[in-house]
C-alpha cells in the first residue's frame, strides 16, 4: 500500500501517519524529518538547506526528489510506505510517478485558525522526531520527552513569521496537487479537526473501502 499524506502545515500529517504506519506495518517517510536529521548531523545537504527550512521555504525539487528516491529504494519500503510532506510541488509529483505507483492520496483538511493553534503549541524531540502539543497532546512531564527524557524544543519554522510564510508557500506550490491527484481519482478528503483517533478511524474506513483493507 503506497500512500501520500497531503495537507497544510500542522494539519496532523505526521501524527496520523505515525498511527497508520504502526497499524499497517509500513514505514512512515517524512521528507521534513529526513531534512531535519541532515541539519542536525551537519551534513553537506543539511548545511545547504538549513536557512531555507528555517524561513519556511521549500528545498529545491532536485535535492528533495533525490532524497526520497534513496529512501524509497531501501528494503523496508518495498511492501508499501506512507509519504508525509512529499510530493509538495507538481514537479515532485511527476518525478514520483516515474519512481513508483501511488495507491491513494490522503488530503487532511484543517482551517487556518486551528493550523496556527497546532503549530504554535507544537513541541518535539530532536533525536526521535516525536511530536507533542502543549495542550492537545502534552508530555507526561512538562517539556520532557516521554521515552528519551530529552528536553523538548520548538521547531525554528514554528515561529510566527515562518508559520505564515509556510502557509503562503503551501497555497502557492502544494495546493495545486489536490486537483492533480483528484483528476487521477486518487484523492480522499479527510476532516483533520477531530481528535487523532477519530481521524484514524475515518482513514481506516476509507482505506477499507478504496483499497479493500482492514
Ligand atoms: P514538514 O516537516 O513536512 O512540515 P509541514 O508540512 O509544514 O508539516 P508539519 O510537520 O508542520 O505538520 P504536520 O501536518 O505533520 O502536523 P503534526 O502531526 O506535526 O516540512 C518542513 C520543511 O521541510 C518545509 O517547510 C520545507 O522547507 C522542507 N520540506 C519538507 N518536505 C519538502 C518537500 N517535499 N519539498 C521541499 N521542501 C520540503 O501536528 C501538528 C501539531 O498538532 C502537533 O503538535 C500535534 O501534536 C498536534 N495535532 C496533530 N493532530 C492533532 C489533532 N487531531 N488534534 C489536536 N492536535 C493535533
Amino acid at each position: 500500500m503506497n500512500l501520500i499524506f497531503l495537507g497544510p502545515p500542522g494539519a496532523g500529517k505526521g501524527t496520523i501517519a505515525t498511527l497508520a504506519a504502526k497499524h499497517y506495518g509500513i514505514p512512515h517517510i517524512s521528507s521534513g524529518q529526513l531534512f531535519r536529521k541532515h541539519i542536525e548531523q551537519e551534513t553537506d545537504l543539511g548545511l545547504a538547506i538549513s536557512a531555507l527550512m528555517e524561513s519556511g521555504d521549500l528545498v529545491p525539487d532536485t535535492l528533495t526528489v533525490s532524497l526520497i528516491d534513496q529512501r524509497l529504494s531501501k528494503a523496508d519500503a518495498q511492501n508499501g510506505f506512507i509519504l508525509d510532506g512529499f510530493p509538495r510541488t507538481i514537479v515532485q509529483a511527476k518525478a514520483l510517478q516515474e519512481l513508483t505507483e501511488v495507491d491513494l492520496v490522503i488530503n487532511l483538511n484543517l482551517d487556518k485558525e486551528q493550523i496556527l493553534s497546532r503549530l504554535s503549541g507544537r513541541r518535539y524531540c530532536k533525536s526521535t522526531g516525536r511530536t507533542y502539543h502543549i495542550i492537545y497532546n502534552p508530555p507526561k512531564v512538562d517539556g520532557i520527552d516521554d521515552e528519551t527524557g530529552e528536553a523538548l524544543i520548538q521547531r525554528d519554522d514554528d515561529q510566527p513569521e515562518a508559520i505564515l510564510h509556510r502557509l503562503e508557500v503551501y497555497e502557492d506550490q502544494t495546493f495545486p496537487l489536490i486537483d492533480y491527484y483528484r483528476s487521477r481519482n486518487l484523492l480522499v478528503d479527510i476532516d483533520a479537526a477531530p481528535a487523532p483517533e477519530v481521524i484514524f478511524t475515518a482513514l481506516k474506513a476509507e482505506l477499507n473501502q478504496r483499497l479493500e483493507l482492514g
